[in-house]
């Protein structure tokens, strides 16, 4: 997912060091300028061994820097440390890692290092052995007591082909860490926001069971655009969604059955300040779900009992009445007639602050598309309508309200 408006215009400074995961970061490049941020890039002697400064400038359309020892350097390093929103490297070798713990500055990335003011994250990359090393741990002490970030490294197979913890994280997941580093100044820090997104399901027999077209796309995006805003998220998720990643810095709670989210919802909003319910829930489930799976003969005069599922924002409702948590619930109503009528009657029976409604008849609109056209309805009976736009656009739009409504609290 490519969210542009939390790293659109942001000056990212990306030093690349000598390690074979070199070639991964002109993907990770490419992606941070697609986003919109001007990346300015230098690279290690050891780093132009597995890739050129070239490859870097032809996916940036920025000059990628290299030699310390050129008639403009002794400016040079100044002025990329000073104009620079945040300092990422990636890969980071420990060579690099010991070099920034000690201050040194002996090439341009290093000397720059000590002359930015801007945070900085590094994504280490290097062999098992070499990053459990005391000197590497010690390095890696001294940078965190500065404040340094850091995003990974992971745990897997290595270049040397041994397995450990020492590989680069992925560049996907890159990006999620350095909207979090961007995402700490932003409005929602310090704010819990729990997120539902998907269908449940609701189990007929081991085998079988009764769902909804829910992809989860829409919970997902709002999960990632409170992330944006600096909000610690929990993101509970069907089993429809499961498929789909897990927003860098969200923890993710998996469940099947409306009955296993009710419990999961009631337990993350006793710390809640915003819940956002975009989850499908099944109304109805199974009253007798069998053991066993129904055979084909058993099913000719088959019928299947069902009973009703709590409404889940209600109890969270209930449980605020003790609690007083979340401050704000928000709901959707996917609907196929009569989306305002039926929003806000679902706004008033679920005592919402807002609900998203949506016209789940249109083609463009609703399940399995990236697309979304919603109306935002408020408790005090304010109508939005947003144009169709991409579910991250209407996610960013729901967290716009959210903040706003946090603000004027
Ligand atoms: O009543 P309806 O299912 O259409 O309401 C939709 C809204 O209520 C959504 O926000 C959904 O997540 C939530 N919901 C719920 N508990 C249910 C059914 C829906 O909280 N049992």
């Amino acid at each position: 997912m490519t969210q542009i408006s939390l790293l659109k215009d942001k000056h990212i400074l990306l030093g690349v060091t000598g390690s074979i995961a070199c070639y991964k970061i002109v993907d990770l490049a490419s992606k941070l300028t697609q986003a919109g941020a001007k990346v300015d890039v230098i690279l290690t002697k050891a780093a132009q061994k597995f890739v050129t400064p070239l490859a870097f400038q032809s996916v940036t359309g920025r000059k990628a820097y290299v030699d310390l020892w050129n008639e403009d350097a002794h400016v040079l390093h100044i002025g990329l440390g000073e104009t620079a929103d945040l300092f990422v490297v990636a890969p980071c070798t420990a060579d690099t890692m010991a070099k920034l713990a000690h201050g040194r500055a002996d090439n341009l990335l290093t000397i720059t290092a000590l002359a930015a003011r801007c945070p900085m994250l590094l994504a280490p990359a290097m062999d098992g052995g070499m990053w459990d090393h005391p000197a590497t741990q010690a390095n890696l002490e001294t940078l965190q007591q500065r404040g340094v970030m850091f995003a990974g490294p992971a745990e897997g197979r290595m270049a040397s082909g041994l397995k450990g913890k020492g590989r680069l994280v992925e560049p996907i997941d890159l990006v999620g860490h350095i909207r979090l580093a961007f995402a700490k100044q932003q409005p929602l820090a310090g704010r819990h926001v729990v997120v539902t997104a998907g269908g449940t399901q609701e189990a007929i027999d081991p085998v079988r069971f009764i769902s909804n077209h829910s992809s989860g796309k829409q919970g997902i995006a709002i999960a990632q655009a409170a992330l944006d805003a600096g909000a610690c998220v929990t993101l509970i998720t069907g089993p429809t969604a499961a498929a789909r990643p897990t927003p860098v810095g969200a923890e993710r709670i998996n469940i099947t059955s409306t009955l296993d989210l009710q419990q999961a919802t009631l337990a993350a909003c006793k710390t809640a300040d915003v819940l956002v319910m975009a989850a499908a829930v099944a109304d109805y489930r199974t009253a007798n779900p069998a053991e066993q799976k129904i055979k084909r003969a058993q099913m000719s005069d088959l019928s299947v009992q069902l009973v009703e599922n709590p409404d889940i924002t209600v109890s969270v409702a209930e449980q605020k009445q003790a609690l007083g948590k979340p401050n704000i619930t928000i709901g959707f109503a996917a609907e196929s007639q009569n989306l305002l009528e039926n929003a806000q009657r679902k706004l008033a029976k679920k005592s919402l602050d807002l609900i998203v409604g949506n016209d789940i008849s249109a083609k463009d609109a609703g399940f399995f598309v990236d697309t979304n056209r919603v109306i935002l309805i408020d408790k005090d009976g304010k109508i939005e309508r947003l144009p169709l736009q991409s579910k991250v656009a209407v996610a960013e739009a729901v967290i716009d309200w959210v903040i706003e409504a946090s603000v004027t609290q």
